[in-house]
């Protein structure tokens, strides 16, 4: 394998954030220089001159092969269906209504700015279905792009596991998706209302929509991973992209605080929303709704929809009660209050001690949302997924803990467990003797961390009993 130099890491921490604004710390980079030297003897390049001349040569020219997975490798694509689920809720009941009363064409333009893999477009999409009376014989557009193509081709196919839909009403999945196996696949109703393309926030042109400026963007957890500068010249671009009055939703722990002040902060139904600042406020809007005047129209040309017309419309008028005057308020004022990482943490375990299982995964997954590396975290969440018998999810979430961390014993310990009790024994040993492999060079009186308290012998010991009953095929 070839061996990567310091100096070869930082240059392609710098292309990374250069070409796409995201910034590797050293642990990252850490994990980046042993991927990157896999790759390298992996697809045949000489040394790593070879491999960077080529990724420098691909900046200037439309195919990227090389540069697209260095940046798959680099994007954090943690996401899933009805994250903040009162973003949704404020679609539904505030801005949606207000749009529809408000536009004087019947175009609907949504954009998903860093969808990841899908879910937070689709998500929108649904929450359009559910609310299609409303939207009769309007022309819906909702746009998502990625700078990750391997995210966007898994996007297009729309299968997803039971994590991604763990924020997602019953009723809603029964609806929108077909189980297939351990995987939902979502209907092609709702597929085929998204289209989905590759855009880098660091480059313009932004992405138009084919009726003009967008009404709505939601670009949540993306921006997160910027610099100060590199946030403010997003949010300028993702200003203008925005029509008059249009909305900007952005991730709960991401704010506008010093970025601009070209925005209004709207308190609405319980969440904090962007309104580009030069639309009356929407409590003055009156004009009448449109929703009685045809059918709602999506600008994919996969033909028309049937809309199921179960609502009525009165139904959806705007709440008065959260959008008065005095909710809303310039940006520098009523800012969601910072995130305390540690608090969550703690909060989590004191719900796992008593066994509210949901609700510690639930706190935890919120520090995910922010330190998507915290390997801590992956390796909590992962013991209460065990617990709530979602074994795939802990599976995946003790793999995230060893990527982030992989000197973590004892979530090869538990993969053994778990690997071990489905009865796939010849990966319950492969975890076992790695484990063992790490356990050997540690002090036998050595306290291993996550352990609660056992020493380095007791569980070398507890591997060698578990190798022998597992032995080699
Ligand atoms: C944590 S995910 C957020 C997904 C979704 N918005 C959500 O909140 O659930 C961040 C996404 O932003 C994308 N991203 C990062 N830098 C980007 C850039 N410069 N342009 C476009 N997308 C970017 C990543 O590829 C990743 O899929």
């Amino acid at each position: 394998m070839i061996e990567l130099s310091n100096a070869d890491i930082r240059s392609l921490q710098k292309l990374i954030h250069n070409i796409s604004g995201i910034y590797l710390n050293q642990r990252q980079c850490e994990r980046l220089k042993q991927h990157i030297s896999t790759y390298i003897s992996s697809n045949n390049f000489k040394n790593f001159q070879q491999y960077y001349r080529i990724l420098k040569t691909e900046e200037k020219h439309d195919e990227q092969i090389h540069t697209r997975e260095l940046l798959s490798f680099a994007t954090n694509n943690e996401t899933y269906f009805f994250r903040n689920t009162a973003h949704f809720d404020a679609l539904a009941n505030v801005i949606l209504p207000e749009l529809v009363r408000r536009k004087t064409n019947p175009n609907l333009r949504i954009w998903s700015a860093g969808c990841s893999i899908g879910p937070e477009p689709y998500s929108i999409a649904i929450t359009m279905s559910q609310n299609a009376p409303l939207l009769k014989n309007w022309n819906l557009e909702i746009l998502a792009t990625d700078i990750d193509y391997q995210s966007l081709n898994q996007a297009k196919d729309g299968l997803y596991n039971k994590r991604s839909l763990q924020n997602t009403p019953e009723h809603l999945l029964h609806k929108y998706f077909q189980q297939i196996g351990s995987g939902y696949q979502i209907d092609n109703e709702i597929k085929n209302l998204v289209n989905f393309t590759y855009s880098n926030l660091q480059q313009t042109p932004y992405p138009r929509s084919k009726f003009g400026q967008w009404d709505i963007i939601f670009c949540r957890n993306v921006i997160i991973y910027f610099s100060e500068e590199q946030k403010r010249k997003v949010i300028k671009h993702l200003h203008r992209s925005l029509a008059s009055g249009g909305y900007l939703f952005l991730g709960h722990s991401e704010s506008m605080l010093g970025l601009s002040d070209s925005f209004m902060v709207t308190n609405c139904a319980g969440t904090h929303l962007y309104q580009k600042n030069d639309a009356s406020p929407i409590h003055q809007q009156t004009t009448k709704p449109k929703q009685t005047e045809a059918k709602i129209r999506s600008t994919k040309s996969y033909g028309a929809h049937n809309w199921p017309e179960t609502l009525n419309s009165s139904d959806l008028t705007m709440d008065r009660k959260e959008t008065r005057e005095g909710d809303k308020q310039p940006i520098s004022g009523n800012l969601p209050p910072n995130i305390d990482i540690e608090n969550l943490i703690a909060k989590g375990k004191l719900f796992a001690d008593k066994g509210e299982y949901q609700s510690a995964a639930n706190h935890y997954q919120k520090v995910i949302d922010i330190d998507y590396h915290n390997a801590e975290v992956h390796f909590l969440l992962a013991s209460v997924l065990e617990q709530l018998d979602s074994l795939d999810e802990a599976i995946y979430e003790y793999k995230q803990t060893i990527s982030f961390d992989p000197t973590c014993i004892m979530a090869r310990l538990n993969l053994g467990r778990i690997y071990s009790s489905a009865g796939d024994r010849e990966k319950a040993r492969e975890e076992y003797k790695i484990a063992l492999s790490k356990l050997q060079v540690l002090p036998p009186t050595y306290d291993v961390q996550y352990s609660g308290g056992f020493s380095a012998e007791l569980l070398t010991k507890l591997c060698y009993k578990k190798l022998e009953q597992f032995p080699t095929m």
